[in-house]
């Protein structure tokens, strides 16, 4: 076959891949396999399977390198599998569960009446927008949240490497979830203070997070709802993975709650992934169409987002890369205004 046409096949059923690692993550045999090397029949009734499709399942997901299959169908670890580890800091298996759970995966079923319309396919789907779905199905929304908190700690590093947060002593997380990235900021810089605003509530394991010894004190969760404003008195608004969630008009209103909030010597940090020139690889472009699919929002070049500043009454003073598909966009109120 040509080279071309075998790519193309393997893009074509890519799908299958995505359900073969989310049913490894919803089963923990990553887990069960950490603890030590098993068969197929040693592993069902663990993971309540039945043994000869559990033994298909991990059969092809060592075929693609997640587990490996010795002698006597024995299926051990690999270096990706250890990424399904639930405990492993930075894990994937939050990431996986997501990617082929209804809330994404069916949305992305309905890409074509998304392209159609230019409508959210979630919203034909569930009859209701995506965040206010969240709201009334506690199970998916804490899928959400962990998948959130997962990409967070995933990146957290990338984060703090590439900006001086040493002169800064309070930050507002706006929209920060469930605090995993004020929980990585806090522990690195012992003078910092954060408000981890948000619509939805912390769950109680994550509080626990910021009762330990050296974060204790320091990070304060306030619900609310950005559209109406948000928390002041900080040197810095943090914004991750947030205004990529909405169209233009929506996420302008966003930044001029920010900015309404902001002293005139705040500052400001968009994290996201920034569209780059040119048409080749970037996550960014296959994370636009997540965009599309659930939330109707969009990913956005820098001159996409210096527009959205410049409508919000802030400046760009600069686009930071990470070592990590995400950019920092730092702002600063319009001196004029
Ligand atoms: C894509 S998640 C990003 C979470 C976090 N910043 C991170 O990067 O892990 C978007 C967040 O915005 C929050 N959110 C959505 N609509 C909101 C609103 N109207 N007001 C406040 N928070 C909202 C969600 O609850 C969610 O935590």
């Amino acid at each position: 076959m040509r080279t071309e046409m075998t790519a193309l096949r393997q893009l074509i059923m890519g799908f299958r891949i995505t359900q073969l690692i989310h049913v490894a993550a919803k089963l923990d045999l990553a887990d069960h396999l950490a603890r030590k090397p098993q068969t197929a029949g040693d592993l069902a009734p663990l993971v309540k399977a039945d043994p000869a499709a559990l033994y298909r399942l991990l059969r092809a997901l060592a075929s693609i390198g997640v587990f490996a299959e010795s002698a006597g169908g024995v299926f051990a670890m690999t270096p990706m599998a250890e990424w399904l580890q639930s405990d492993r800091p930075g894990s994937l298996r939050s990431t996986a569960m997501l990617y082929g759970d209804e809330i994404l995966w069916d949305a992305y079923g309905r890409l074509s009446q998304a392209v159609a319309d230019g409508t959210p396919a979630f919203d034909h789907l569930y009859r209701q927008p995506f965040y206010r779905y969240l709201d009334q199905n506690p199970a998916s929304a804490a899928l959400f949240h962990e998948a959130m908190t997962g990409f967070s700690e995933q990146e957290a590093g990338a984060i703090l490497a590439a900006y001086d947060f040493s002169a800064l002593r309070s930050i507002v997380d706006v929209g920060g979830g469930q605090g995993a990235l004020m929980a990585a900021l806090l522990g690195a810089h012992r003078q910092l203070h954060a408000v981890i605003f948000d619509r939805s509530p912390p769950d109680d394991e994550v509080k626990g997070v910021f009762t330990r010894a050296e974060l204790q004190g320091r990070a304060r969760f306030v619900q609310g709802d950005f559209f109406d404003g948000v928390p002041g008195g900080a040197d810095l608004h943090i914004l991750k993975s947030i205004l990529h969630n909405w169209n233009d008009t929506a996420a302008i209103t966003i930044l001029r709650k920010c900015r309404e909030a902001m002293s005139a010597r705040g500052r400001m940090l968009i994290v996201e992934r920034v569209v780059p020139a040119g048409d080749g690889p970037a996550e960014a472009k296959l994370f636009d169409i997540n965009m599309m699919v659930t939330v109707g929002g969009q990913e956005r070049t820098e001159a996409e987002y210096a527009a959205l500043l410049n409508a919000a009454g802030l400046e760009l003073a600069g686009v930071i890369p990470t070592n990590s598909p995400l950019s920092l966009i730092e702002a600063l109120p319009r001196s004029r205004d």
